[in-house]
């Protein structure tokens, strides 16, 4: 997925503007940028490889419109001809895209045999030849037939110097529209309009923006004009600086009680009807991706365990199997940082047309999720710009326990564990010695290559959450393994020098994990214990407050400030490692 900005306006600065709307979206792409701006019927652009974030000044002329990209490489290599915008043959338009056209192969062939030439191997260019080959005096009219022929999920922008005017499309890929007074903007997310616009509007699938004298809607399908009512910006949550912090990472580990805090205040009346949905339903899935596929299970552990709910958990892009069995006695429930990953929305999507009841749990606002669902949580994290997810997977797995909990008609119960949590929380991560020890961990591990974490029950899919973390931040190879699965399989790997980080709680598991311990340390395997008290079968040990059942939440902390301590000692960009981005708008 990629980021989109654009402007035309009153201001002659128009690629400065977009300039510093693409820097607020490079945590959706960063392998190479692009800006086309329009001045006196011409477009001049100027793109290259690597970050925006990087680049210091443009060299540009002034003009009163633009528009921008920063990509996630799909359909091509990372080279400067293939980052974007795209010109038509005659240089009278630019096109930039976020999504993948699943067909264009097929339209090439076609286009070629036209006579059409391609000098990227994009599917971009792709987009920009179909448009070409309408052979349409109203190129409004030859955008929207060729956006009806491409398949997949897909959001354009075409900037055109002869009529003066952009126009955007949505299939799929977030579409946001803003305005201030005279000043009209489209952007992938409403963050990066904050500072810009005062009133903004998300797009819907098959809705087109076209910005001229004035902004206009329409429908993509008939071509006709639609009214859409614009939403004042809020831009109370839109606080993006590290302030002292160094990088965004550890800025966001140190928010976590923060968010158990928010969470505590989740809107009880919305709770209480999600927890009537939860007792009528024949079936409860929880459906996520990456990290917040993790807390997705997570969330159905504590369902099953706290209030004997067999809920499922389901990965975004592998629910395809439960497709058929959806039906309109079930429930879906979606955490998402973004509510944009486009593996769950098709699962929602789905999941909609067959009836099935829809609670999404999402941090921004106005997201393609919340939208399709009846029960809408917000976690009112505030932005989280480091690409791997860290407070707001704490958030996310702390309502699973408030959630279950209610339902279990515990509801007071969980508010005095996550009060009691977040504020040992802020104890632990206001206190520099556990840093120094963690710091001190991320020396030892920092030249082994392989890192095993152990969990059970409740902390199993924190250990998957830790496997996640250390493989983005580290590039090491992390494997998660369930504790008595270790006997089976994983245990061929352990050998003097191999380091298993073991995750323990207040349960009835400890026995379980003291004997894959032991079988550890057999094989001269080295042990790092994390939990409430020392115990001599470990090598090394990072100690966590007394939790009891809310422990698991905890422990995902020391791993993630233990992924943070490496990632700096390894000295990887941090907050935006290679080749992933925050939220993935593409299948
Ligand atoms: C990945 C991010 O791209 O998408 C992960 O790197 C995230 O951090 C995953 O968990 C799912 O994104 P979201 O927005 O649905 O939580």
């Amino acid at each position: 997925m990629c980021g989109i900005f654009g402007y035309k306006g009153i201001s002659t600065d128009a690629s400065n503007i977009v300039f510093s709307g693409l820097k607020k979206l490079d945590y959706r792409g960063y392998d190479s940028w692009g800006i086309a701006l329009c001045t006196n019927h011409e477009i001049f652009i100027n793109k290259n490889i690597g970050k925006i974030s990087d680049v210091k000044k443009l060299n540009l002329p002034l003009g009163n419109m633009a528009v921008g990209h920063t990509r996630w490489a799909t359909t091509g290599s990372v080279c400067k001809i293939n980052a974007h915008p795209h010109f038509s043959t005659n240089k009278s338009f630019s096109v930039v895209q976020n999504g993948i056209v699943e067909n264009f192969e097929e339209l090439k062939k076609s286009l070629i045999k036209k006579g059409y030439k391609f000098k990227s191997q994009t599917d971009t260019e792709v987009i920009v030849r179909l448009i070409e080959s309408q052979k349409n005096e109203n190129l409004v009219e030859s955008i929207r037939i060729s956006f009806l022929q491409l398949k997949g999920r897909n959001t354009i922008a075409v900037i055109d110097s002869k009529n003066n005017q952009i126009v955007a499309l949505r299939n799929g890929s977030p579409l946001i529209a803003g305005t201030n007074k005279n000043d009209f903007f489209i952007s992938s997310d409403t963050f990066s309009l904050s500072g810009f616009a005062q009133n903004y509007i998300d797009l819907d699938n098959f809705e087109m923006v076209v910005l001229k004298n004035n902004i206009e809607f329409f429908d993509i399908k008939t071509g006709q004009k639609i009214n859409k009512v614009f939403k004042p910006m809020d831009i109370s949550n839109t606080n993006c600086n590290k302030g002292k912090f160094a990088h965004y990472m550890i800025k966001e580990i140190m928010e976590s009680s923060n968010c158990m805090d928010n969470i505590i205040n989740t809107d009880k009346k919305l709770l209480l009807k999600l927890v009537e949905s939860i007792k009528k339903s024949q079936r409860v899935y929880f459906v996520g991706s990456g990290t917040a596929g993790n807390a997705a299970a997570q969330m159905a552990y504590y369902l099953k365990k706290i209030a004997n709910i067999p809920a499922i958990s389901l990965v975004g892009a592998d629910a395809n199997d439960f497709f058929e069995i959806f039906s309109s006695k079930d429930l879906i429930i979606a955490p998402s940082q973004s509510g944009e990953t486009s593996d769950v929305i098709e699962v929602l999507e789905i999941a909609k047309s067959k009836g099935v009841k829809i609670a999404s749990l999402v941090n921004m606002p106005g997201s393609m999720m919340a939208r399709l669902s009846d029960f809408k949580f917000s976690f009112h994290s505030g932005l989280e710009i480091c690409v791997m997810s860290t407070k707001v997977f704490i958030a996310q797995i702390s309502w699973g326990y408030l959630l279950a909990k209610t339902v279990a008609n515990k509801y007071d119960e969980a508010l005095k564990d996550l009060k009691n949590l977040s504020s040992l929380t802020k104890k632990y991560l206001n206190d520099p010695k556990q840093h120094q020890k963690i710091k001190k961990l991320a020396s030892v591990l920092n030249k082994t290559k392989d890192i095993f974490i152990l969990g059970k029950g409740q902390n199993f899919q924190i250990a998957k959450e830790g496997m996640i973390k250390l493989i983005e931040g580290t590039y090491k190879h992390a494997h998660a393994i369930p504790a008595g699965d270790l006997k089976h399989y994983a245990i061929t790997l352990i050998k003097k020098n191999i380091f298993t980080i073991v995750l323990l709680s207040p349960d009835n598991y400890i026995a379980d994990l003291n004997n894959a311990i032991n079988e550890i340390r057999t094989r001269r395997g080295s042990i790092i214990g994390i939990f409430e008290k020392n115990q001599n079968n470990f090598d090394y040990y990072l100690s966590t407050p007394k939790l009891g059942e809310t422990s698991a939440i905890f422990n995902v902390i020391p791993l993630q400030l233990l992924t943070y301590y490496l990632a700096v000692k390894l000295g990887n960009n941090v907050d935006k490692p290679r080749n992933i981005a925050k939220s993935v708008t593409v299948k």
